[in-house]
């Protein structure tokens, strides 16, 4: 990952004091974006959380003096419901990163872990900390992930294949189909994790959710969070649907107990089936104006299945990012080989009004 401002920057240097004291109460007050700019820059949700988590937060806090108990069971239990599972195929975390973290950990103590080179990528620096040997595979010419080449890069020195569908930061997703065979023949040699961080955002036909594997029993975890459709990303919820054995694993190397409020908001807006379409339709809407902003000046994206858009702006990304960022317009810069591609992340849409007039100006100045 890039040497620029992240999500991870963020918390270590708030965690490790590196951020002065004058600027403390600003930062410990405020959450969300900075006042005055409009940040496009996480794959957040600011149409979230749902009018009736933030009433299930608040009742939650009200009870705040005890441990969350049987919330946690009430949530995997919709969750397993729905998906057509059992409560032992569930497993909780403190956002869907803390599971990923805990089963790279997992199977990194027995193993390679194999994963394509571009990818979500904030759990990777912990995992290396941790020991865990990783093995990066090119994306294919076209930015997609080559599951041809990444079967052939497991052998039985690797554990884990980390496959992220959605893919963060190019937004593209693999055939279901040829996922679900890529799974079924490299399970037998190693566990295969499927991160749909960004299931919900998906509208193209030939994408499939993996977790019918899940159900069959196969040797796939699939993982999903409360941050993206949910736009509940500040209150850490994710989890992980996976062969009991397999969620037992995961549930070993996890380390925090997700919070109350956070667990009941989840609860809430699981449900909620007329926020989830309002979301969901106003993300969609948001992905066609980045992509009209690009295409009018000239750029074609790459085609996104998520809540962000990622594109070969044909010039540095990063000098691009603090040029928009002097404007107010907070997005993302260069992300590891690729100078050239720029990041950016759904808001309100009147915010992506702004940064289509903001990014055309400063694209064409
Ligand atoms: C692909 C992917 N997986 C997982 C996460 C982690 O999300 P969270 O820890 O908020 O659930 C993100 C966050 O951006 C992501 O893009």
């Amino acid at each position: 990952m890039s040497k620029q401002f992240s999500r991870r920057d963020m918390m270590r240097g708030i965690a490790s004091g590196a951020v002065s004291l004058a600027f403390a109460p600003t930062i410990f007050a405020q959450h969300g974006p900075p006042p005055g700019k409009i940040a496009l820059r996480f794959n957040e949700n600011p149409y979230g959380p749902s009018a009736s988590a933030l009433k299930a937060a608040a009742d939650a806090t009200a009870m705040g003096a005890y441990y969350p108990t049987s919330i946690s069971n009430d949530l995997l239990g919709a969750i397993a419901e729905k998906n057509g599972l059992a409560l032992d195929n569930m497993v909780l975390s403190s956002g869907s990163n803390e599971a990923l973290q805990a089963a790279f950990v997992a199977w990194g103590k027995q193993g390679k872990i194999v994963l394509p080179e571009l990818t979500y990528s904030d759990h990777l620096d912990y995992a290396r900390r941790m020991g865990v040997e990783l093995v990066s595979v090119p994306l294919g010419k076209d930015m997609s992930i080559d599951l041809d080449r990444i079967a052939a890069a497991v052998d039985d020195s690797v554990s884990l294949v980390y496959i992220c569908n959605p893919n963060n930061p190019t937004g593209m997703t693999l055939d279901g189909d040829k996922l679900r065979d890529f799974c079924r023949t490299v399970g037998r040699k190693a566990v295969v994790l499927i991160d749909e961080a960004y299931n919900e955002l998906t509208d193209r036909p030939d994408y499939t959710s993996m977790v019918d594997l899940v159900r069959e029993d196969e040797n796939v975890v699939v993982m999903r969070t409360f941050s993206k459709i949910f736009g509940m990303a500040g209150m850490r919820v994710g989890y992980g649907m996976a062969r009991p054995d397999l969620a037992n694993t995961i549930a070993g190397y996890v380390m925090a107990w997700p919070n109350g409020a956070g667990m009941a908001a989840a609860y809430a807006s699981y449900s909620d089936d007329e926020f989830i379409g309002f979301s969901r339709a106003k993300i969609l809407k948001g992905r066609e104006m980045v992509n009209e902003t690009f295409r009018k000046n000239g750029i074609e994206p790459l085609p996104s299945q998520g809540n962000f858009v990622y594109a070969d702006i044909g010039r540095n990304a990063t000098e691009f990012q603090k040029l928009m960022n002097a404007r107010n317009i907070l997005i993302r810069g260069s992300f590891e080989r690729y100078p050239n591609y720029s990041r950016v992340s759904m808001g309100k849409l009147e915010d992506l009004e702004v940064f289509d007039r903001v990014f055309t100006e400063v694209y064409n100045a």
